[in-house]
């Protein structure tokens, strides 16, 4: 099951606490506006305790995660609010909370999918199917491992992301920009590796950042990798 955040639906005619706040202008629309509402609430990991990733900086990141969801929520939120207004800075306003929504949401999920990596046993190695998909991409396991080290040297803010990709048999892995910029799409998400600074900056300097990803290494579970990458494929073949 690939992670999700946990969601909560209703077609209540009340959008929740954040839109009572909305400028008295708009509420004479809300009849129309708050139809129905879901949110996201932030998922709870059971993480160990982890090696050269300290608690302190789990705690940081975690904090961090709950941000986007909350962000999350707020457009949406914000964009029933003011997607029925007319006026012209709403409309602006709408249009901005838009452009936003990919990489909030991205930057909720991909951190649920970075999360629940440290959940369970640390340890593994790529094996059966997904270690025949990685050989035949990058020639050999270790192959692979040094060619997702080789695009986490990439620079800038952003995520090391290997898919699957059920139509083409194989797995790709890409440097995606910020949350959102260079996503597959479609593809299943088999290992996301945090890049932004704010992921390691507590127990690391920025020219340090190789040991954060060996510490994300050696901490890794891949049997979650591996469920992952099983699952994609037996969608594909259903
Ligand atoms: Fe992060």
């Amino acid at each position: 099951m690939i992670a999700n955040s946990s969601w909560t639906w209703s077609t209540t005619s009340n959008a929740g606490a954040s839109l009572e706040e909305a400028p008295n202008s708009f509420h004479s629309n809300q009849a129309l506006c708050y139809i129905s509402s879901m949110t996201y609430t932030p998922r709870v990991f059971n993480l160990p305790v982890l090696e050269g990733i300290s608690e302190k900086q789990i705690k940081v990141h975690l904090a961090l995660y709950e941000g986007y969801v909350k962000h999350v929520n707020l457009i949406m939120g914000m964009s029933q609010m003011y997607g029925k207004t007319d006026d012209e800075g709403g409309k602006y306003s709408l249009a901005e909370f838009r452009r936003r929504f990919g990489f909030e949401f991205d930057g909720m999920r991909m951190h649920e999918y970075y999360f629940e990596q440290f959940e369970g046993e640390k340890g593994g190695s790529p094996d059966s199917v997904l270690a025949k998909a990685a050989a035949e991409k990058y020639g050999s396991g270790e192959e692979f491992l040094a060619h997702v080290r080789q695009v986490a040297a990439t620079r800038g803010i952003g995520w090391v992301v290997v898919y699957a990709d059920p139509v083409g048999k194989t797995i790709h892995t890409v440097f995606v920009g910020d949350h959102e910029f260079g996503q597959l799409s479609g593809l299943p998400v088999l290992l996301a590796l945090d890049l932004w600074e704010h992921a390691y900056m507590v127990d690391y300097v920025p020219a340090d950042k190789k040991n954060y990803i060996d510490a994300f290494f050696a901490n890794l579970n891949w049997s979650v990798v591996e469920k992952r990458f099983d699952e994609a494929m037996k969608i594909s073949a259903a």
